[in-house]
């Protein structure tokens, strides 16, 4: 296989890591950060997280052999024989062999870490799931001028607000939003002012981040519309203004209107006639649905060639023999 039939293909595995891992890190930060310690209905939302982020751990462990299996083909320029033959060289002798061993040690880490149920072992279970989203940030672009360099350590901060915002939206929507109507309307909105502080700070690192990686990546403003990279980087953001807006609307317009309905709730008021909960759930929805096309966007950059200044390095399958 190869033109954009391959491309399309190593982005698809991509996107799939991309999705799994922002599956695990959003469910564990949604468990471990949001959720309060108690109040009705709190054990339900839990035990969906829980699920969420096995769920995601599993689909990591299938994306990340797909991905291995991926850039051995790349590598042996062949097919899947090729690519198994070509497997013991790629684990041992490259780069991305090394971080696809260390992306492996952390994922059983985690899973052993998150089977335990405790919170303490939970938090070492996301500070674990870093290191893991580090290897990503080792193994694209970002790392053509090595592994402990400025780009490399700016895409890893990148990746880990994009997958905390972008997994903690799909965990809210998920296990909040759509849970059964027990959670109490106090808990809800603890939850959701919480998400929405959160999501605050990662939506500036990612700004400030993702504007860094753009400028490294790309040369000059007219690259953004000459090249292909330009084009879908250019798409990328404009996804991304799109979800922002919907935070946006959520932050200021309907969550000071969910809190004035939960407070009619505890004083016995009728109900608000506007119903924030729904309207805030659709546009949660929506967002993840925009971060979701954004990763796919990304997976899509990683395997174009980026329009750099001058004729700085890269390697297309980021696979050197070291
Ligand atoms: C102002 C907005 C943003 C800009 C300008 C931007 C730009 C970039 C660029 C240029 C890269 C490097 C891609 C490559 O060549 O491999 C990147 C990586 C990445 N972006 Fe963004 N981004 C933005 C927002 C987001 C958002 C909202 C998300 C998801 C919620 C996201 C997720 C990621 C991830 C996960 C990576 C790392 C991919 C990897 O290392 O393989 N970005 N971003």
């Amino acid at each position: 296989m190869s033109g954009p039939a391959a491309v399309a293909l190593a982005a698809l595995v991509r996107w799939t890591n991309l999705v799994a891992l922002a599956g695990v890190v959003g469910g564990l930060v949604a468990e471990l950060l949001l959720l309060p310690r108690d109040g009705n209905g709190l054990a339900a939302v839990q035990q969906r997280l829980r699920r969420l982020t096995f769920a995601s751990l599993t689909l990591l462990v299938v994306a990340s052999g797909a991905d291995l299996i991926e850039r051995a083909r790349t590598m042996a320029e062949g097919g899947i024989g090729a690519a198994v033959a070509a497997l013991p060289l790629v684990l041992g002798r490259t780069h991305f062999g090394v971080m696809w061993r260390l992306r492996a040690s952390t994922i059983a880490i985690v899973a052993l870490l998150c089977w335990t149920r405790a919170r303490s072992a939970g938090l070492v279970a996301l500070a674990t799931m870093l290191a893991a989203v580090f290897t990503l940030a080792a193994s694209g672009h970002a790392a053509d001028w090595g592994d402990a360099t400025a780009t490399t350590i700016v895409d890893w901060v990148h990746a880990s607000a994009a997958f905390a915002w972008g997994g903690g939206l799909g965990a809210l929507w998920w296990c909040v939003f759509r849970a059964p109507p027990s959670l109490s309307s106090a808990a809800l909105v603890t939850i959701t002012r919480r998400f929405s502080r959160l999501a605050l700070a990662c939506a500036a690192a990612i700004v400030l981040s993702g504007s860094f990686n753009a400028y490294v990546e790309v040369a000059e403003l007219p690259a953004l519309w000459s090249s292909a990279y330009g084009r879908v980087l250019a798409l990328k953001v404009v996804l991304v203004l799109g979800a922002l807006a919907l935070g946006a609307m959520n932050r200021y317009r309907l969550l000071p209107a969910l809190s004035e309905s939960a407070e009619r709730v505890i004083d016995e008021r009728p109900p608000d006639r506007a119903p924030a909960r729904l309207l805030m759930s659709r546009y949660i929805a929506g967002e993840v649905i925009l971060v979701v096309v954004v990763f796919g966007c990304t997976a899509l950059l990683g395997q174009l060639p980026p329009p750099r200044r001058g004729d700085a390095f890269h390697d297309a399958s980021h696979t050197h023999v070291e």
